[in-house]
């Protein structure tokens, strides 16, 4: 049975200009210890989903406009207050881009992690498990550095610092918001072995979102491709990476050399993410796609089964 499912996930936004459908129909289902990415340009509506998973999206300006969660076969949006607030950071953990930002400043490391423990395991909240957590993210002499401050730290201790917070609770799933963006190349390798490592060692999921194609390689079991809104295919990673089939997860590829190859950026793709208020009519992509047909613009293709659990919403390449 599926640890997370999401089924028709839809999430509108509202500004001065009007009401827009920035996560429409998102469905995705993740087993329990799977590592499963979640890829698109910026902007198309990857964190926005990542947030929705335990409701934390305030409303307004969001709102949830249809469909349905279920973690751990607990239907989030039939959740009260206080079981949410158990679910978020405890059965479901965040990391994400800066932790600097989520860090507070004026408190000792080793603190923050006792404040987690305190909140979701209090059991367990004393020196020996914070060395514990700290050995895990592989801070080498943890139990001098649980007395540091978040400044004495570098980018990449940092990160290993936030994903210790996060795993405090013993979390069944991890979602990783570009852990790695703000980090320079080596670091970010790094980081992502080490969610690697933690996610095969204690048997959670990781969700994990990028920007960038390049880390599936290594990282994902299967792969989810964002582009505006909408999942526009979907599937086992090695199959989409190696025979892609939406034009846009191609050119997304092609974008992105993979991580560690020493290749640098091949090719960007032209143009932008359209923000919500200017969506195209049908195929979302069909601005900047090259197969591009005059139907193209008519109607919104759906996602269709392409074999295997694989599913493209492109009619061109994969037809119904
Ligand atoms: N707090 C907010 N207020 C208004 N609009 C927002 C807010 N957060 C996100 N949006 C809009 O919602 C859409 C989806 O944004 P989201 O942050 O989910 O994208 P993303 O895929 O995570 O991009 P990135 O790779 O840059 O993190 C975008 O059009 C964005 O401008
Ligand atoms: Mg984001």
């Amino acid at each position: 049975m599926a640890l997370l499912e999401v089924n028709d996930l839809s999430i509108e936004l509202s500004d001065r200009q009007g009401t827009y459908r920035i996560v429409d129909g998102l469905s995705l289902d993740i087993a329990p210890g799977e590592s499963f990415c979640l890829i698109g340009e910026s902007g198309s509506g990857k964190s926005v989903t990542a947030l929705s998973l335990t409701r934390l999206l305030p409303s307004p300006p969001f709102s949830y406009a249809g469909g349905e969660v279920r973690i751990d076969n607990q239907d989030v949006f039939g959740l009260d207050d206080r079981t949410l607030r158990r679910l978020r950071g405890g059965k479901v953990s965040y990391i994400f881009q800066d932790p600097v930002a989520y860090l507070n400043p004026v408190h000792r490391v080793g603190t923050q992690i006792l404040e987690m423990l305190k909140l979701h395991r209090p059991e367990k909240a004393n020196q020996e498990r914070i060395v514990e957590l700290l050995k895990l993210v592989e801070i080498p002499a943890p139990e001098l550095r649980l007395k540091d401050y978040p400044h004495q730290m570098s980018g990449g201790m940092l990160q290993r610092v936030m994903i210790a917070i996060a795993l405090a609770s013993e979390p069944l799933l991890l979602v990783a918001d570009e852990p790695t963006t703000a980090l320079d190349v080596t670091v970010q390798e790094q980081i992502l072995r080490l969610l690697e490592k933690l996610r095969r060692q204690l048997g959670m999921a990781v969700l994990l979102i990028s920007h960038n194609l390049g880390v599936v390689h290594d990282f994902a079991d299967r792969v989810a491709v964002m582009y505006a809104g909408q999942v526009v295919e979907y599937g086992k990673a090695t199959e989409v990476l190696n025979a892609p089939q939406h034009p846009y997860t191609e050119a997304l590829l092609e974008a992105a050399p993979r991580i560690g190859s020493g290749q640098h950026r091949l090719q960007a793709i032209p143009g932008q993410v359209p923000p919500p208020h200017s969506f195209p009519s049908g195929c979302r992509f069909h601005t900047r796609c090259n197969l591009t047909e005059p139907s193209c613009s008519i109607s919104v293709p759906p996602l269709h089964p392409a074999g295997d659990g694989r599913m493209v919403r492109c009619p061109i390449r994969v037809p119904s």
